[in-house]
């Protein structure tokens, strides 16, 4: 089975041809430099970049796919088309779903419409075209998702059967580094900057800022509140102190923030009993972030799985993988005309329509 898939939700222009787990191409592009200046996404900005860019990544990753001499023939070939439906940016979403109908209309292909939480925890099981890595997870197993936009530890329970057991109340991990990031003063995205900051000093703890909900008695997380405490220790300082203390300002707080992680990742593994682990989402690119879940499997004689570097962050070889998975299933669009975006979707919803 052959499937072409698309991901607009947030900043980046995807779109990818896979066949089972195999990816036989991807290609995106990335809108992050349009928001350097802003401090994160612009709504108005990402629908236009991405209404002037999905032709062409579309057109680009089924030609790379090798499937055929000309974009209709190789169409002739692909069996399925996906998208994402959310959650993301109802505007940048909406690009997205309408190229997907076009496409599924004029060659006459199913739809499947993918969640693209689900998306990010199965980047962990893309293959090349040589199907390797091989590596697949029994069930159950544990998921952890760190993005600009989400921190979720959920069971993953069977294909599309997931569990939420926990979630931030406020801000998503990837968004509190972004943040710090900037009160530091640097640009968007933060969490790249702050690693590099922290790794020059190995990753010391000066400032021991407050761990958020490490004794609350559930899975949550909340990053406001290490913001707040981040924001007036900073402002409490002159300038010049501030730049003397850079690396360890930034050092400090990527330690509370991936400390809260660890906390709650322990706390799901000894409730649950469940010690294998899969990670996704942009953070999950933090290296640092993975040597230290990395020592806390050790604990528990468990497994961890990250994604390929290149597939962290948004693409759309992980809505491929998910969408194989409900084509299984049979979870295939029933009418076309009532698939709509869904911002605010969850990781426990599997909707199609
Ligand atoms: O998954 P993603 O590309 O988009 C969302 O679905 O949100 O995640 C973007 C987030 C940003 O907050 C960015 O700062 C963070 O991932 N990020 C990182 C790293 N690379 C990207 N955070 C920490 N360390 C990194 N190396
Ligand atoms: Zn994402």
């Amino acid at each position: 089975m052959i499937i072409l898939s698309i991901e607009t939700s947030a900043d980046e222009t995807a779109a990818a041809v896979t066949q089972e787990r195999k990816r036989l191409s991807s290609l995106l592009y990335s809108q992050v430099l349009l928001y350097k200046q802003w401090g994160g996404i612009v709504p108005s900005i990402a629908k236009r970049a991405h209404e002037e860019r999905i032709d062409q990544i579309v057109e680009g990753a089924v030609k790379r796919a090798h499937l055929g001499s000309s974009f209709d023939k190789a169409m002739e070939k692909v069996d399925v088309i996906a998208v994402t439906y959310g959650p993301g940016l109802a505007i940048a979403l909406e690009v997205g779903i309408k190229k997907a109908k076009e496409l599924a209309i004029k060659y006459k292909r199913r739809l499947i419409a993918v969640n693209h939480l689900a998306g990010h925890i199965y980047a962990n099981f893309i293959q090349n075209r040589h199907g390797k890595p091989a590596r697949l997870f029994q069930f159950p197993y544990l998921a952890l998702l760190v993005s600009g936009g989400h921190t979720i530890l959920a069971i993953f329970r069977n294909h599309l059967d997931y569990q939420v057991i926990g979630q931030t109340k406020d801000d998503a991990v990837g968004e509190a580094l972004d943040k710090a990031a900037r009160i530091l003063g640097f640009g968007y995205p933060g969490g790249p900057i702050i690693e590099d900051l922290a790794r020059e000093v190995n990753n010391q703890d000066k400032y021991l800022f407050p761990r958020p909900m490490a004794r609350s008695n559930d899975l949550n997380f909340s990053y406001s509140g290490l913001k707040t405490a981040f924001f007036y220790r900073v402002r409490k300082m002159g300038e010049k102190e501030k730049l003397a203390n850079l690396y360890y300002l930034a050092s400090s707080f990527q330690e509370a923030a991936f400390d809260s992680l660890i906390i709650k990742l322990d706390r799901a593994i000894k409730e649950t009993k469940i010690n294998q682990v899969a990670v996704g989402g942009g953070v999950s690119a933090n290296l640092y972030l993975r040597e230290k879940i990395r020592s806390l499997m050790k604990k528990y004689q468990g497994k961890v799985l990250f994604p390929a570097r290149d597939f962290t962050g948004d693409n759309a070889a992980m809505i491929g993988l998910v969408a194989y998975f409900k084509a299984q299933k049979g979870q295939y669009v029933k009418d076309i005309n009532h698939l709509d975006r869904k911002p605010r979707l969850m990781i426990g919803e599997q909707k199609y329509f």
